[in-house]
């Protein structure tokens, strides 16, 4: 069970329109995400580059940022949009951050700017991951 064709809908939605606002001048790579969390909201986020390129953040980073700040916890999905005909699937960095929030389960649905083009599991993505529960309480 992952989530709704709905709610498939309204994270494309939002994530397209974090995708119009994106910061990328200098890859012109415009990326958005959007997350459905524990809560019942919609987080969004998009890329956001800097003239200093490695201080730049991913869309998937920026959504994480939004969810925590607005009081969730957890991942029930995420879904991220780019364009060109590659799927624009998490960086390393960022399947490491949705792992904080997410379980092997989450769906990590993958669309372009035509709709949705894929759906992993964040295992498929990040197998064998390192995660909160590995540290001692
Ligand atoms: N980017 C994302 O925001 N998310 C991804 O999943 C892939 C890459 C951004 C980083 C950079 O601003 C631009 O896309 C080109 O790599």
């Amino acid at each position: 069970m992952g989530p709704a064709t709905t709610e498939i809908d309204t994270l494309f939605a939002a994530a397209t329109a974090a995708q119009a606002r994106a910061y990328a001048p200098y890859s012109r790579f415009r990326v958005g995400a959007a997350i459905l969390a524990d809560d019942g909201a919609v987080y969004p986020g998009c890329n956001v580059e800097n003239a200093a390129y490695p201080v730049g953040a991913c869309a998937e980073a920026g959504a994480i940022s939004a969810m925590v700040a607005g009081g969730a916890r957890a991942i029930r999905a995420i879904l991220v949009v780019g364009p060109g005909e590659e799927l624009v699937t998490p960086c390393g960095a960022c399947r490491q951050r949705i792992r904080e929030f997410a379980a092997p389960e989450t769906p990590v649905v993958i669309a372009g700017t035509d709709g949705v083009r894929a759906r992993f599991s964040l295992a498929e993505l990040l197998p064998a991951s390192f995660g909160p529960a590995n540290l001692p309480t």
